[in-house]
């Protein structure tokens, strides 16, 4: 089966999905054939430069023409936040399946009108959240379920960038709260969010939070995403937070801290957690995604200590048939395709896709609770989302 695809958005992320959508056939047996249909950009010499590079078949440089086109069945995400939810509800009323990048929208109200949407309409939809594509979250997930950590009573989490450190660092859309919606928070906090919510199946139930905005001044820059971006001339208000910290009562008993900045400097993608039980504990760094730290409690005294496990081995995760032989380690880049094989699998099946819309709202209201927490200077109940 052909499963045919429009990307919209071509830079960062734009390039990301293509090189996934473009390997995955390869490397994945899922019984659907992706065909990379259209590519969506304004530029149109630009797009044209982009779709040849990375071989998508015709471009277009409106994106409700790409999302009416009856050659589409699915319909890709990979522009700003302040876009996710108008091309995500038309695409789902036009019928189309809808891979969304993350943040799913710019706020939990944003998120429930894409939510309905794609429930009135019945279309498959899925949320970029690659990173639980890791093998070692997969394996962190299955620790958890086996019950090998015990009872869950911490999860520490952080995701440490530099990269807008300079005051002279332009204003970009990711600093602009009505395109980006939140700053650090909606763009790093989210991941760390969903990834522990993956890991350990529990939800926050009530958060506490302070946001920051260092620099709140800034150079008005060129309409690019992130680093490399040029100032131009004037100044302009930055109106999303620099960086985050936030506490969490969790559904299964646990308290969790989660800290986000782009002030780390120094980090420049430094993302972790460690998750303490009353059996044992875990922990992962981004910068070794190949690894996981497992420590077991009922291991003889003479032996106890974190160990080291290569998340390479058959049998481990459900990826590693699909990539090299036991140590031959895969990169950021190997997230994405493997999510791109687990959305054909389940588009082929109609199963629920992971993390989907549903889920992803979770996730947004959970942030939400944070961000009304850090105004109201208060703990916030998060909202429930059914
Ligand atoms: N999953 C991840 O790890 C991850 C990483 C980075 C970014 N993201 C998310 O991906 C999205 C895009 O981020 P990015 O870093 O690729 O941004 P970017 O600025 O690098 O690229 C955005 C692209 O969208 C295009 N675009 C903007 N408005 C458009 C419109 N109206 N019609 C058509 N194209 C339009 C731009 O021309 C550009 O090609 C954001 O939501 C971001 O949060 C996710």
């Amino acid at each position: 089966m052909e499963v045919r695809v429009g990307l919209i958005g071509y830079k960062f992320m734009g390039k990301a999905h293509s090189n996934a959508w473009g390997q995955v056939n390869r490397f994945f047996k899922t019984g659907a054939r992706a065909v990379m249909r259209a590519v969506c950009g304004r530029d149109e010499n630009a797009v044209r430069g982009f779709a040849e590079n990375w071989g998508w078949q015709s471009v277009e440089t409106d994106w409700r023409r790409l999302v009416s086109r009856p050659d589409i069945d699915v319909v890709d995400i990979a522009t700003p936040n302040d876009s996710h939810a108008m091309i995500a509800i038309e695409a789902a009323r036009q019928g189309k399946a809808i891979l969304c990048e993350k943040p799913l929208a710019r706020s939990l109200k944003e998120a429930l009108t894409m939510l309905a949407a794609v429930r009135k309409y019945k279309v498959a939809n899925m949320v970029w959240h690659n990173y639980r594509r890791i093998p070692a979250l997969q394996l962190c997930r299955r620790i958890v379920k086996e019950g090998r950590l015990g009872i869950i009573r911490h999860i520490r989490a952080v995701y440490l960038q530099d990269w807008i450190q300079d005051p002279k660092f332009p204003l970009v859309w990711r600093l602009k709260g009505d395109i980006a919606g939140s700053g650090a928070h909606g763009d790093i906090n989210a991941h760390i969010l969903d990834a522990t919510r993956f890991i350990t199946g529990s939800e926050p139930v009530e958060v506490c939070a302070h946001f920051e905005t260092f620099i709140k001044e800034r150079p008005v820059g060129a309409m690019t995403g992130g680093l490399g971006a040029k100032a131009g001339r004037g100044k302009g208000r930055v109106t999303v937070d620099d960086a985050v910290i936030a506490l969490a009562r969790m559904s299964n008993g646990a308290i969790a801290t989660y800290e986000a900045s782009r002030f780390a400097n120094g980090r420049k993608n430094g993302w972790g957690f460690e998750i303490n039980g009353s059996k044992g504990s875990i922990k992962f760094e981004f910068e070794r995604m190949n690894e996981l730290q497992f420590y077991d409690a009922s291991d003889p005294a003479h032996l106890r200590g974190f160990r080291r496990i290569l998340v390479t081995e058959p049998g481990q995760h459900e990826y590693i048939s699909a990539w090299w032989p036991p140590g031959h380690i895969i990169g950021y880049e190997h997230t994405f395709t493997n999510q791109v094989a687990d959305f054909l699998t389940g588009y082929l099946a109609k199963k629920p896709l992971s993390p989907d819309f549903l889920d992803n709202t979770r996730n947004q209201a959970a942030l939400e609770a944070m961000a009304v927490s850090s105004q109201k200077r208060r703990w916030v109940r998060v909202q429930r989302v059914n």
